[in-house]
């Protein structure tokens, strides 16, 4: 089956490269000359663990291609995915579907054989009539089919995801969309991912519904892991006797600075959009938004409490680890690490950073932070390390070395990398979220943490 991807970032890319490993012909579109010349020489635009083998074994196999000429690559595709960015709108929060209808209004110039039109960027309920509307004012002379079917990959873990998937969600309202989109997703069918057929607009919403409730889960996590501090608990305990109940589930109850990303803030706005437009309020995403918001900063307060108060702070130095909004990517979007860079310095707080995949996107974002080359460059000198993302080279830093260099050992872990009392016994003030009396652990009270496995 030939398969055409027009937007060849990161849900193109990897469906796309994915597609083709199923054994598809897939042609993916961009308009970005220069992002297309650099694929075609095995060049990758994003960081994403496995992405660049894949893509040269399928080209390599010749069933996967690149091409700038949106009319040759669909000619001939039964499949055409609409897979474009759909921002926030500058001011009013709204999603950006401009992307997204000139796709639809070339392909509908261009369109030169029967196929399903499949959006899979992630677009507000109703989008998929707007789509439908547009291709049959283009009267393209052949019989087409929108559907949606939405992305749920993560990154860092895209192609695992792509290709294991925990379900697939089609929305088709005829025969036609669904038989082809069965045969699009046949060799997930062999798999036994359960495929969900439902209404284009059920589809819509299901995947704001999901991101939105991933957000919910982090956000209430987050707020039990400032209860813990207070009460003197320990997040992770309690986080593993709820996920424990299959009716919570163990998932994303990782308590941290907050969440950020290119998806759970976007999309939690437009969300609240589409409620407002609909006049359905969804009241309890409303206070997600703020609070993870508040909580970005509060994070920065916290390493300025650390260094002994907003009067100390001033002109000291601090080191801070990762900058990424999670590991495995060098996606900088609404990245905790932001608003704590910018709460360092508006307190009068130095700042030295090292992160393994995000320093080139994160130095304009943060033009006052000093980039080094490895941890310990960062570290050297420092009154305090705040670990903001949790890579796997900063979970086995070496402290002795870290005692030798840093000018004192303080160490803010915002993502419960460490075990307090392995902290402690190394030396070190340790705050961590959620675990003890105010982040400290509980040695005042004599009490070790309890043994936990992250959840
Ligand atoms: C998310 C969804 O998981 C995915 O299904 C959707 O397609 C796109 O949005 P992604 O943004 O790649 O994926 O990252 P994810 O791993 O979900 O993490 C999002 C944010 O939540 C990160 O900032 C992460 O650090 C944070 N998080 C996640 C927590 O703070 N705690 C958790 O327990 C889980």
């Amino acid at each position: 089956m030939k398969i055409a991807m027009v937007g060849s970032g990161y849900v193109g890319l990897v469906s796309g490269a994915c597609f083709a490993d199923f054994g598809h012909e897939v042609v993916c579109i961009d308009k970005d000359e220069t992002k297309i010349q650099r694929l075609l020489h095995g060049m990758m635009p994003i960081y994403e663990p496995g992405l660049a083998e894949l893509v040269e074994s399928n080209v390599a196999a010749r069933r996967l291609s690149f091409t700038t000429d949106l009319a040759e690559g669909i000619a001939g595709a039964q499949a055409i995915f609409i897979a474009v960015g759909t921002p926030s709108r500058r001011g009013d929060g709204h999603a950006d579907l401009s992307y997204v209808y000139a796709v639809a209004q070339e392909v509908g110039e261009h369109l030169s054989n029967d196929a399903v039109i499949v959006t899979k960027s992630t677009v507000p309920v109703g989008t998929g009539d707007e789509v439908e509307r547009i291709l049959r004012e283009c009267n393209p002379g052949h019989r087409f089919s929108v559907v949606s079917n939405p992305e749920f990959l993560r990154e860092g873990a895209a192609i695992g995801d792509f290709k294991r998937p925990d379900r697939i969600v089609i929305g088709a309202e005829d025969d036609f969309g669904r038989s082809v989109m069965r045969e699009v997703y046949r060799p997930l069918f062999l798999n036994e991912s359960p495929i969900l057929f439902v209404s284009r607009r059920s589809s819509e919403l299901t995947k704001y519904a999901a991101n939105a409730f991933l957000a919910v889960k982090i956000t209430f996590i987050n707020e039990m892991a400032d209860l813990c501090e207070k009460v003197g608990g320990n997040v992770q305990d309690v986080a593993r006797g709820i996920g424990l109940d299959n009716r919570i589930g163990s998932k994303f109850l990782h308590a941290g600075p907050g969440y950020g990303g290119s998806c759970f803030p976007k999309d939690t706005l437009a969300l609240l959009k589409t409620a407002e437009d609909y006049d359905s309020p969804v009241r309890i995403v409303e206070a997600v938004v703020k609070v993870n918001d508040a909580r970005k900063r509060a994070m920065g307060r916290k390493v300025v409490d650390a260094l002994g108060g907003a009067e100390e702070a001033r002109g000291k130095r601090v080191a801070m680890l990762g900058l990424t909004f999670k590991p495995n990517t060098d996606d900088m979007r609404d990245s905790p690490s932001i608003a704590i860079a910018q709460t360092l310095a508006d307190a009068g707080v130095t700042v030295a950073a090292y992160d393994p995949e995000g320093m080139e996107q994160a130095q304009p974002l943060m033009p006052q932070v000093d980039m080094k080359q490895d941890p310990y460059a960062a570290i050297e000198g420092a009154d305090a390390i705040v670990l903001v993302t949790e890579w796997d080279a900063f979970r086995a830093l070496d402290l002795g070395r870290i005692k030798a260099i840093a000018k004192a050992p303080v160490l803010v872990d915002l993502r419960n990398v460490y075990k307090p009392e392995h902290l402690r016994e190394a030396g070190f003030t340790y705050l961590s979220v959620g675990r003890g009396t105010s982040g400290k652990d509980n040695a005042a009270s004599g009490e070790p943490a309890a043994e936990t496995v992250p959840a």
